[in-house]
């Protein structure tokens, strides 16, 4: 089936279409990859199969512990249908372990523990490179206002609690990751925060808990090889990759990933799904 469907946004690893109903849009993972704000560029067959399938997996997963996300299903290998939401211009940066950045700006040694996590905020805004700032940035030039700012501070705390228990069980440090809010408006005019955009080894660092090896974006960003590999590990743990997907070449197995789309529509028939339309917020105890 050819749809003709109108193309909103095409990002730097995603490409954002209008989705099937109001409300709704689709990303679409492509499989580019990019680093330092795009000076280095590549492409990394298989990537945006990955990305997307562990981008699902953990915003289900998230869904599960009260974390309201733009997540809605799978739709196939690629795409994935999300609620469309007003973007917060802040990448909001957790860390656990130092690396990256961090380490170039303070000097702190890669791999050092923080005594505790910690939360940064980056204006996003490409032609600006992606700058930190401060809480009272975000505040000053209205980025976000106090009140939701509080919100994503709280969400924040919590996807990294989870994330580092969820991880930590499969033989994976959780060293920092990246996460994306946006604004929904219901029908009373009352705000919503859902985490959006992504959560795959594009936006997390992930080392393997034993040899410290890296299992993420930084193998392109460092020139390390083996970059679609790392994230199939990453999603082979998850229990995202059935046996014989991935032949040796790394390409994909055609009939193994045609069934694949079942294993997607499970995911998705686990989550409940609420609907987009706006209807008034019901009294929990009313059935
Ligand atoms: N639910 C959503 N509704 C609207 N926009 C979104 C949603 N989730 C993510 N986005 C935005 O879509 C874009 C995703 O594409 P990406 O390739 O990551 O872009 P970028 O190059 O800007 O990082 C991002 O700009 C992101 O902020
Ligand atoms: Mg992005």
């Amino acid at each position: 089936m050819v749809t003709k469907r109108k193309k909103l946004y095409e990002g730097k690893a995603k490409i954002i279409y209008e989705g099937p109903e109001p409300g709704t849009v689709v990303q679409y993972f492509k499989d580019d990859a990019t680093a330092f704000n795009a000076q280095k560029k590549d492409e990394i067959s298989g990537k945006g199969v990955l990305t997307n399938r562990i981008s699902a997996h953990l915003m289900t997963k998230l869904e599960a512990i009260g974390i309201p996300t733009h997540f809605l299903k799978s739709l196939n290998m690629r795409e994935q249908l999300v609620r469309q939401v007003d973007i917060i211009p802040l990448e909001v940066v957790v860390r656990n372990i130092a690396a990256g950045s961090l380490c170039k700006r303070l000097g702190v040694k890669e791999g050092t523990y923080l005594a505790k996590p910690l939360i940064e905020f980056y204006y996003k805004d490409d032609a600006l490179g992606d700058p930190l700032v401060s809480e009272d940035h975000v505040i000053t030039f209205g980025w976000a206002d106090p009140y939701e700012l509080e919100e994503i501070v709280g969400m924040a705390w919590r996807i990294n609690d989870y994330m580092n228990g969820f991880f930590g069980g499969l033989g994976i440090k959780l060293v920092d990751f990246k996460l994306e809010f946006g604004r929904l408006w219901g029908e009373f005019d009352e705000l919503y925060i859902l985490l959006a955009d992504e959560i795959s080894p594009d936006n997390c660092r992930l080392w393997d808990a034993k040899s410290d090896k890296k299992l993420d974006k930084d193998r392109f960003r460092q020139d390390l090889g083996e970059v679609v590999e790392g994230y199939q590990e990453i999603a082979r743990r998850l229990g995202l990759i059935p046996e014989g997907l991935i032949g040796e070449g790394g390409q994909i197995n055609e009939a193994i990933a045609s069934q694949l789309e079942e294993i997607e529509n499970d995911l998705a028939r686990e989550r409940k799904l609420r609907s987009v339309k706006k209807t008034p917020p019901q009294k929990p105890w009313k059935s």
